[in-house]
Parts: structure tokens; C-alpha cells; sequence
């Protein structure tokens, strides 16, 4: 499963010997690098970024960092390598091999899983491209363009299964990712929240903890389909990804602690005079929390979903973690507790499990979300300061599913239209919210120094100094 780096397109698939696939990619680079050049990081095209780059699938020491020019950056095709004898682990077909073909009768709901998916990785980087002209420092910079690069990365992945696997459709379908454009009125990106801005750095990091989370989350079930070249895909895509999220995650970690540092240096809760300072009060960072959280929920769909019954049944999608869990993974005749509004009330009721998969997925998902939460809360209790950040209720603020036009407050209680109406600009960031966070975007760009927002990391990347030198601009 080495990697050939000799090749055009670096690859552990053995491309050279399929001569078909490799020049049908080969034509495509062109236009995927034209699309890097027009629609990725502006500004940094030609700087020198210290990039990661995967030299191997294996779990341990598979990258190689240096300094990268990003349009130069190795795209490629990396699968986890494959184990022998795998079965497939649920659904009708548990126990049967696992499929190195696509199964006919299966072959337009994989190729929607997979457009789906795949669609969202260029959409980040066009979400995300005006931000380096703000970076608060050049660490987070070169994080950033990382998570830029690899994004990137992901969309060779699923361009790749088209390409192998899904014929002329296929190959209509690669050309279409470079088609659709987050946000762009005529052809927008296929999921709601791949078309919102990502106007400036608290967005980004909160996108990195609750959407790129979402990411590792369909990634996952999609890590235990029986189309064993998707799962391997996706199997070394979390490796990645999980990178994303440590960004994120971190990000508001250091927004936080530098926050408290303030409040403790003026002795003040007041979120004028710490705004006054220089950094955001914890109420603000508590409205982006909500917002990106509630938006990021939707992502997992309806709470009751034939699709995903099916999708599962016929052995694409799995559950999270699917080989660890101890049932028949078939599902047939249990039942899963789903929230929903019933009179005025939150109830919780169950359901068919095999229809409620999206609820679950979307429950382990909240519970991984809290982790991160209860991190920054540790670190406010550290500094001695009376304020938890908290995840609203998961009916706060939805747009798809069961609470859909039903007023929820982060606590959970259920509110007439007039009182929901009255009290959004306490929990989701206003206009001005936004204008002022933009306002402290001012770029740091000189080695080793950090925006008044934001405490330095607690280490570097790759064992260099704070002050290394992580992106060279010409
Ligand atoms: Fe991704
Ligand atoms: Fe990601």
C-alpha cells in the first residue's frame, strides 16, 4: 500500500496500471487546479506554507511536513489498506464479502452518497477563502491553508470513486463538484449549511468543531459500508479529519482563555468593557456556539428517515462505530427513543430503529460535541469565572426535522412564535455581533505574535516554536 509519488497524481491504488482511469483523472487535475487557482485561499497562492503531507496510510508517522507552495501541494488518492476476508457487518447482507464492484441495484443511491459527501469538501475551501487575509496569527494561518489543502484532498477522494466505479455518470459527476459554488445563487452547493458564509475567524473555528464534526460523523458510517473501496477511502479521510477538529476545537479554547484573562485583569463581567479590550465576552462566544451547533444538527436530516433505512438495510451506511456495537445489526425489531414536539411539549417517544439511524447518529454526535464544551468550561472554572458555556436543546433553532418551525429555547422549552421571536437576538449572533468580531479581524502576520483575541497555542506544529516561520509569503 506504499504511496507512488513518482506519478502525476500521487496514489497507493496502483493507478498506473489502469490506463483508462488514470488519463480520465489526468484530465480532470487540470480543471481542479484551476478551480484551487479561482476559488481557494486568496492571497496565499504563492506564499511558502510548512504543510503536512501523507507519505503513508498507516496509522503511525504517516506524514511528511515542509514547506509547500499550495498549488504545488501532492493531491492524491490514499485508501486505508484493505483486510482480507472482511464481511459485510449489517443489513441484509451481514456475513456476505464485502463488494469491490458496485452492485447494480445499488449503484444511484451509493453514487448519491458519495456526490453528497464529496460535494462538501470544495465547498469549505470556497466557504473559507477570504480568511487569510485576516489570520490572527501565522500559526493559525498555516492551519487554515491546511485544512484548505486537505479538503482538497478529500475531493480527490470521492472524485476518484466516481471515476473508478460509476462510468460516464461518474465522470459528469467530478465535473459537476467544480460546477457548484457555496453560495452561488444558480448553482449553489448541495447542503444548506456548505452555502453560508464563513465571514471571519470565530466562524471558522466554530465551523472546525461542529461542522467539520458532522464530517467525521458521516464519514464514519460511510467508513463501515460494504462497498469496500468507499469504507477504506473514508477509513484514512477521519485520519485527516481529525486534524480539522482539533483546530476548531482549540481555536475557541485559546478565545476562551483569553477572554477570562481579561475579565480577570479588569475584574469585570461586563461585556462593553471586555469588548472594549479587545476580545469576545463569553455571551458572544455562547451565540455562535448556538448558532453553529443548531445548524450543524440539520446536517443529519429528518429524525425519521426511509433513506436512511434504507441505505443501511442494503449494507452502504452503517452506524457509527457499527463493528463495536453488540446487536444483530439488522435492526429488525428494535426501537430508538426520538425526540420530537407533541401539544406545546417536548416528548421523547420510540421509534422503529431502523428508521430513526439519522436521531442516532445525531446523538452520538451531540455527545461528542459536549467533550469540547466541558474542555473550555474547565478552563473558565480554572480562571475562577461564574459562566458555563452550554449546548443548547437540539430543537433550538432547526430548519430540518421535527422542529421545524417550532420555537425551542436553548433550555428546551417550547415558546410561543411571539416570545421565539422576541428573544433570538439574545441567543443567536446579531448584525452587530458579527460587526464586531469583524472588527478584530486585523491580520498578525509577523512570526511568533498573536491577535489580541486569541491566547497562543500551547505548543507548535510538528514540534517547531511558536515563533517558526509558517507561512513565507514572496
Ligand atoms: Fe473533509
Ligand atoms: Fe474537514
Amino acid at each position: 500500500m506504499s504511496i507512488d509519488y513518482s506519478a502525476r497524481i500521487p496514489n497507493n491504488v496502483a493507478l498506473s496500471d489502469n490506463r483508462r482511469l488514470q488519463r480520465a483523472l489526468e484530465s480532470w487535475q487540470p480543471n481542479y487546479l484551476r478551480w484551487w487557482r479561482e476559488l481557494g485561499p486568496e492571497g496565499t497562492q504563492d506564499s511558502d506554507v510548512y504543510l503536512r503531507t501523507a507519505i503513508s496510510v498507516e496509522s503511525d508517522g504517516w506524514a511528511n511536513f515542509g514547506y509547500v507552495k499550495m498549488p504545488e501541494y501532492r493531491w492524491g488518492i490514499f485508501l486505508a489498506a484493505p483486510q482480507a476476508e472482511l464481511t459485510i457487518a449489517f443489513g441484509d447482507h451481514r456475513g456476505a464479502p464485502v463488494w469491490q464492484e458496485v452492485p447494480g441495484e445499488y449503484r444511484s443511491p451509493l453514487r448519491r452518497l458519495i456526490v453528497t459527501q464529496g460535494d462538501t469538501e470544495p465547498a469549505s475551501v470556497e466557504q473559507q477563502r477570504h480568511l487569510g487575509h485576516t489570520c490572527p496569527s501565522l500559526y493559525d494561518l498555516r492551519n487554515l491553508l491546511q485544512v484548505n489543502v486537505e479538503e482538497g484532498r478529500h475531493l480527490w477522494a470521492m472524485v476518484y470513486l466516481l471515476h473508478a466505479y460509476f462510468g460516464r455518470d461518474g465522470r459528469e459527476e467530478a465535473d459537476a463538484m467544480l460546477e457548484r459554488h457555496a453560495g452561488d445563487p444558480d448553482k449553489p452547493r448541495i447542503l444548506g449549511a456548505f452555502n453560508e458564509k464563513t465571514p471571519h475567524w470565530l466562524a471558522f473555528f466554530m465551523f472546525t468543531y461542529f461542522t467539520d464534526r458532522d464530517g467525521k460523523y458521516q464519514l464514519a458510517t460511510l467508513a463501515e459500508s460494504g462497498f469496500d473501496p468507499l469504507a477504506r477511502t473514508c477509513q484514512f479521510m477521519l485520519t485527516e479529519e481529525a486534524h480539522h477538529m482539533f483546530v476548531g476545537e482549540t481555536g475557541i479554547m485559546r478565545m476562551v482563555q483569553r477572554t477570562c484573562e481579561i475579565m480577570n485583569e479588569l475584574k469585570t463581567d461586563d461585556p462593553e468593557r471586555i469588548r472594549a479590550s479587545g476580545v469576545i465576552d463569553l455571551p458572544t462566544l455562547q451565540r455562535f456556539v448556538n448558532f453553529h451547533f443548531s445548524v450543524s444538527l440539520d446536517l443529519f436530516g429528518q429524525e425519521r428517515s426511509t433513506n436512511a433505512a434504507t441505505y443501511f438495510t442494503t449494507g452502504l451506511k452503517g452506524r457509527y462505530h457499527e463493528t463495536r456495537i453488540e446487536d444483530d445489526h439488522r435492526l429488525l425489531d428494535t426501537t430508538w427513543p426520538v425526540s420530537m414536539c407533541k401539544e406545546g411539549a417536548i416528548v421523547c417517544e420510540e421509534q422503529p430503529a431502523l428508521l430513526a439511524l439519522n436521531e442516532r447518529l445525531r446523538d452520538d454526535y451531540i455527545v461528542d460535541c459536549q467533550r469540547g464544551l466541558n474542555r473550555w468550561n474547565r478552563e473558565i472554572e480554572k480562571q475562577g469565572i461564574d459562566y458555563r458555556l452550554m449546548l443548547p436543546h437540539r430543537g433550538f433553532n432547526r430548519r430540518i426535522g421535527a422542529f421545524t418551525d417550532v420555537g425551542v429555547a436553548p433550555d428546551g422549552q417550547v415558546l410561543t412564535p411571539d416570545a421565539w421571536a422576541r428573544q433570538t437576538h439574545d441567543w443567536l449572533p446579531s448584525d452587530e455581533d458579527h460587526a464586531f468580531v469583524m472588527s478584530l479581524m486585523q491580520p498578525v502576520t509577523e512570526p511568533g505574535k498573536m491577535a489580541s483575541w486569541i491566547a497562543p497555542p500551547s505548543r507548535g506544529i510538528h514540534g517547531q516554536p511558536l515563533d517558526f516561520d509558517y507561512v513565507k509569503f514572496p
